[in-house]
């Protein structure tokens, strides 16, 4: 793009002010600002023009594979899984590009330590736990790590520093999220210094994209996967590539599958599994009525009762086929570093403006069907958002000893 037509291109967009600076900047300022101009993903403005609610479209409730259900077909699941796993068919996608701000910890929240005694970090939870599959299955599982360019090198040296905790380097992949503009609130994209954006990491549901621009694709074909189980970083107790979940999703003959569990309460505070338009779909905590939330069937039990762990099992080849579709974009209200109209940088106590994210769970709504995969909360649900309270480093050491993990 040339000078003119950056400038005709915000100007179009009302995004001019990005050149309010531009008689300070030195050249190598001015090469900053405009490549990062270049850059910007304008999906972000749909932002502004979402007019499709949750309310205009048909929810109803979904049931899961109950435990018991699973319980009386586990060996048939198992081995179905493990077979898959042996031929090669899985590979694992961790998300963890997230900014981790409530935990207030200033590395990749994979690097946190949660031992007490000993040393026992997020990632290496995560690692140890694979290992036993592929002991089980006796073949490396291939693990992507999607990061941000914010947290990429602390990620990679930090696996390079603990040698994998035993896994095979020659499994493991890394590749970087795009980032996307934050804005003020009346959609103005933010300055963070005279000449760069105010830029943060667009979600967790561009993975499969991100991963397709980093040439991954290539690789996932080379191999021959099929399966792909998305999951994320901060559930310490996040069983994954579980040749049972991997087993029943395949014996169903469906899309996908997503691990869910028994909400503690009516109003807890995560997305529940329902049907949207007849297909399969995330109702977010704060899209539910009251109503919807408390509504209970004939037996007692919560109508939209299953709540998402964020651990899924997406086909490869489903993937691929909507890898061009528009996902929703959703809006956060966030505090942004920015730099006013003088120049003067302004670090604000109260949100200013908005980042904007698309999401792993609306991936969901895109698939044909769906099994909501019922798993024991106290066994695979651990969770560390905050420091303290709910889904806490606390609560999650809490849930580890009761699973008899030494801490
Ligand atoms: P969260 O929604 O908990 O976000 O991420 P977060 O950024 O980690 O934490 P807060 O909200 O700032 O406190 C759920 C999962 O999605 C990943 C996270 O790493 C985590 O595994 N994620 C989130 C990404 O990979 N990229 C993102 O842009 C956001």
């Amino acid at each position: 793009m040339n000078f003119k037509e950056r400038k005709n291109l915000l100007e179009g967009k009302q995004q001019v002010h990005l050149l309010r600076f531009l008689d300070q900047l030195n050249d190598d300022e001015k090469q900053i600002l405009f490549s990062q101009i270049d850059a910007v993903d304008w999906g972000f403005e749909q932002a502004f023009h979402n007019d499709k609610k949750k309310e205009d479209t048909m929810i109803e409730e979904i049931d899961a594979l109950h435990l018991d259900k699973i319980q009386a077909d586990s060996e048939r699941y198992r081995s179905i899984g493990l077979q898959a796993i042996k031929e090669g068919k899985l590979c694992l996608l961790l998300l963890a590009g997230g900014q981790g701000t409530r935990l207030g910890f200033d590395k990749p929240k994979g690097c946190f330590n949660v031992g007490i005694t000993k040393e026992l970090y997020i990632f290496q939870l995560l690692i140890e736990h694979t290992l036993d599959i592929v002991r089980a299955a006796d073949a490396w599982i291939p693990l992507y790590i999607m990061t941000s360019n914010i947290n990429y090198q602390d990620t990679v040296t930090f696996f390079e520093a603990h040698d994998y905790f035993g896994y095979n380097p020659a499994y493991v992949h890394f590749f970087v999220q795009e980032l996307n503009p934050a804005t003020d609130f009346n959609g103005k994209i933010l300055l963070k210094s005279k000449y760069e954006l105010a830029l943060s990491p667009n979600g967790n549901g561009g993975w499969f994209g991100s991963m397709v621009k980093a040439g991954l694709l290539e690789d996932i074909h080379a191999r021959g996967i099929k399966w792909i189980n998305v999951f994320a970083v901060d559930n310490c107790l996040q069983r994954i590539a579980d040749p049972m979940f991997v087993g029943a999703t395949i014996a169903y003959g469906c899309e996908s599958g997503a691990k869910v569990v028994r909400k503690a309460a009516p109003d807890e505070k995560v997305g529940v599994l329902c049907t949207e338009d007849g297909r399969p779909s995330i109702a977010e905590y704060y899209e539910m009525t009251e109503e919807m939330a408390t509504a209970r069937k004939e037996n007692g039990d919560l109508k939209y009762g299953f709540g998402v762990i964020l651990n899924y099992l997406f086909s490869e080849k489903k993937l691929e086929e909507i890898a061009d579709a528009h996902m929703p974009i959703h809006v956060v209200e966030k505090k942004i570093p920015y730099v006013d109209e003088n120049g003067t940088p302004v670090k604000p106590e109260q949100p200013n403006g908005y980042k904007f994210e698309t999401l792993v769970l609306d991936m969901v709504h895109m698939m044909e069907d769906c099994v909501p995969y019922e798993v024991v909360r106290e066994r695979e649900f651990a969770p560390i958002k905050n420091l303290h309270g709910v889904d806490s480093l606390d609560s999650a050491r809490e849930l580890m000893r009761g699973c008899g993990i030494e801490l």
